[in-house]
C-alpha cells in the first residue's frame, strides 16, 4: 500500500455564485480604474469585497473559507478567519499572470467572473527525487513541477497561501477574476503548548 503524507489541498466550490447587476457594476466601475502588472492589470481598490455591492458575493465566499478552514483543517473556532485584502484581476487576450505566493495571509482565493477552463497552475516545492528529473510514462500529480486546475465563470478556488502559483498565457477575451487574502484572530495557540497568541 501507499501511504500519502503532508500532501496539500486546494479547495474547489461546489456550487456556482451566479453573475448578477451588482456584480456588473462592480466590474464596470473598476475596469479602467487599474495599475499595471507585470503583464495583467490590477484593480486600484484592493478592498473589493467590503463594496457593499459585494456584500452577498462576500458572505457566499466566506461560507466556502469556513468549510475549508473549520470543517476540513479542523481548526478551532475560537481562531478567527477573516479576509484581508480583495482585488481585480484584468487578463488581456495573450496575457499572463507572473508566479507568485501571497505572504501575510493564511488562505487565499480567486473567485472567477468570465470565461470556461481558466487555467490556475500551481508549482510543486515538494520534488520528487530533489536536483533530478527523471523520464516519467505518465503525468501525475506527485511526479510533476506543476499541476493545473481549470475553473470556469462562478467558481471559487481556496488554497494555503504559500502555495506558489500563476496563469499561463491566457487565450480568450478577457479573463476576470477577484483574488483575496485572509488572516486570523482571537486566541490562535495554547498555554500549555507554549504557542499562545491573542491578536
Ligand atoms: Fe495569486
Amino acid at each position: 500500500m501507499i501511504k500519502r503524507l503532508f500532501y496539500k489541498s486546494v479547495y474547489k466550490s461546489d456550487d456556482v455564485y451566479p453573475m448578477d447587476d451588482n456584480l456588473s457594476k462592480v466590474l464596470n466601475t473598476h475596469r479602467t480604474k487599474v495599475y499595471d502588472n507585470i503583464s495583467n492589470a490590477t484593480s486600484n481598490d484592493t478592498y473589493v469585497l467590503n463594496n457593499p455591492l459585494c456584500n452577498e458575493l462576500k458572505s457566499w465566499v466566506h461560507g466556502h473559507l469556513v468549510k475549508f478552514f473549520y470543517d476540513y483543517y479542523k481548526i478551532d473556532k475560537e481562531v478567527k478567519m477573516y479576509i484581508t485584502q480583495s482585488w481585480l484581476n484584468f487578463t488581456e487576450n495573450g496575457e499572463y499572470h507572473h508566479h507568485h505566493n501571497h505572504p501575510n495571509s493564511i488562505i487565499s482565493g480567486v473567485f472567477y467572473f468570465t470565461g470556461e477552463d481558466l487555467e490556475l497552475r500551481f508549482h510543486n516545492d515538494q520534488e520528487l527525487f530533489k536536483g533530478f528529473s527523471l523520464k516519467t510514462n505518465e503525468y501525475t500529480e506527485d511526479n510533476s513541477d506543476t499541476y493545473t486546475v481549470k475553473f470556469s465563470s462562478g467558481e471559487l478556488v481556496l488554497f494555503p497561501s504559500h502555495m506558489k502559483h500563476d496563469v499561463p498565457k491566457f487565450k480568450g477575451k478577457l479573463r476576470i477574476s477577484l483574488a483575496f487574502n485572509t488572516f486570523i484572530k482571537g486566541d490562535i495557540g495554547s498555554l500549555s503548548g507554549l504557542t499562545r497568541v491573542e491578536i
